[in-house]
């Protein structure tokens, strides 16, 4: 099971810990540092919890925060596709320092592509909508 894969929940809180940390520390991914809010502890909280359920765990973001969305809460942000592979390069670059058996790690990012494609498009439709 993949929540099994990524350590459980103390895996993955300390890959998204490393995510977050990854994307303060290099310019690269300075455009999606700035979307978050400058205290970012509730978006490493969220993001986690989130995971923790997405990869057949416990659904620790629905627990504490209810239903969600992802295309629906990222709608309002300006992510094309340079944000959309900031964010997934930022992710690579993270799994790749965890301890994760290789295999799990690129199934890992060929599962995340699909809700970040889907974020993307989502802003998009926005987009055309508004103009
Ligand atoms: C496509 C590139 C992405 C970018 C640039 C991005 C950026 C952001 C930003 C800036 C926020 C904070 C928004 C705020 O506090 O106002 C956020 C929230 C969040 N993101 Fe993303 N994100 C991306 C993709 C993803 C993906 C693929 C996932 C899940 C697999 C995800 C999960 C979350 C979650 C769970 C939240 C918290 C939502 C909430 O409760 O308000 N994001 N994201």
């Amino acid at each position: 099971m993949s929540f099994q894969a990524a350590g459980r929940e103390a895996g993955i809180f300390a890959l998204v810990n490393a995510f977050f940390d990854r994307m303060g520390s290099d310019e690269r991914f300075q455009t999606i540092w700035q979307m978050h809010p400058d205290d970012n502890a509730v978006s490493r909280d969220k993001l986690a919890r989130f995971l923790c359920g997405w990869l057949g765990g416990p659904k620790l973001y629905n627990e504490k925060y209810g239903a969600i969305g992802i295309p629906r809460v990222h709608a309002h942000l300006d992510i094309e596709t340079p944000e959309r592979d900031q964010w997934l390069t930022c992710m690579a670059e993270t799994i790749a320092e965890q301890p994760f058996a290789a295999e799990f790690k690129s199934y890992l990012m060929q599962q995340l592509f699909v809700p970040a494609e889907a974020v993307r498009r989502r802003v998009a439709a926005r987009k055309e909508t508004v103009e």
